[in-house]
């Protein structure tokens, strides 16, 4: 069964706490954070004082995607502010092997992102390094894009190669995910879907997150 993990980045940001607690309510496990710097991408959001801020009012796991550059200057702050997975970008990390042991060293779980024109390769030889890849579906930096349909051959790609190398490595999508893609997407491969604007931006957060629930388990 998928995980849905909701993207704070669609809640109302002078309600932080009541968003969180509501999508927990729902049935949620993970919460999805966009750190944005500006500079990676167009685009500014959370530092770690809004994670440590969070920690304390839910059990959520904290998912923590860094869209910045320089990532390994952030680990640390992230990982004492409560986080459980920190995902770098691999455009972002030219000593990548380095970052994902500086996290996991840190006490969270490393992740690798990719951009959607980023190929596979890179992340070739780091698969016995890392517990889970994403795959980002829409050009990072902004919520409420369009999925783009090329990514569901590069999730399928992706989950051939993990297979073949008898990982265990969960594949999370980020991007224009919603009630459309949720099965195609789980079909291609992806294991934890993040979702920002088809969960907080419904009026009806808890429906939301259900509907896309049931859609995600109709792959199959
Ligand atoms: C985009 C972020 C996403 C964003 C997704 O750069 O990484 O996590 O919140 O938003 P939706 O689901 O609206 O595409
Ligand atoms: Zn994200």
């Amino acid at each position: 069964m998928a995980i849905i993990a909701p993207s704070l980045l669609a809640a109302d940001f002078g309600r932080l706490r009541e968003e969180v607690a509501c999508v927990e309510a729902a049935g949620a496990k993970w919460l999805h954070v966009d750190i944005m710097d500006g500079h990676f991408v167009p685009n500014l959001t959370f530092g770690p004082g809004v994670v440590s801020a969070l920690r304390p009012y839910t059990n959520m796991t904290f998912d923590i995607h860094l869209m910045v550059e320089r990532p390994e200057n952030f680990i640390k702050e992230f990982a004492e502010a409560g986080a459980e997975w920190i995902s770098v970008h691999i455009e972002a990390c030219p000593h990548l092997h380095k970052v994902i042991h500086q996290i996991r060293e840190a006490g969270c779980r490393p992740a690798v992102a990719l951009n959607p024109a980023t190929s596979l390769r890179g992340v070739e030889w780091i698969l016995d390094e890392v517990d889970m890849i994403l795959i980002m579906t829409v050009n990072p930096g902004f919520g409420g894009q369009r999925f783009i349909p090329a990514m569901l051959k590069k999730i399928e790609e992706l989950a051939k190669l993990i297979k073949d190398q008898g990982k265990e490595v969960l594949i999370e999508v980020d991007g224009g995910i919603s009630q459309d893609n949720a099965a195609a997407v789980c079909r291609a491969g992806a294991q934890v879907l993040v979702a920002g604007s088809a969960i907080f931006g419904q009026q009806d957060r808890a429906a939301a997150f259900k509907a896309l629930h049931r859609a995600a388990s109709q792959a199959g």
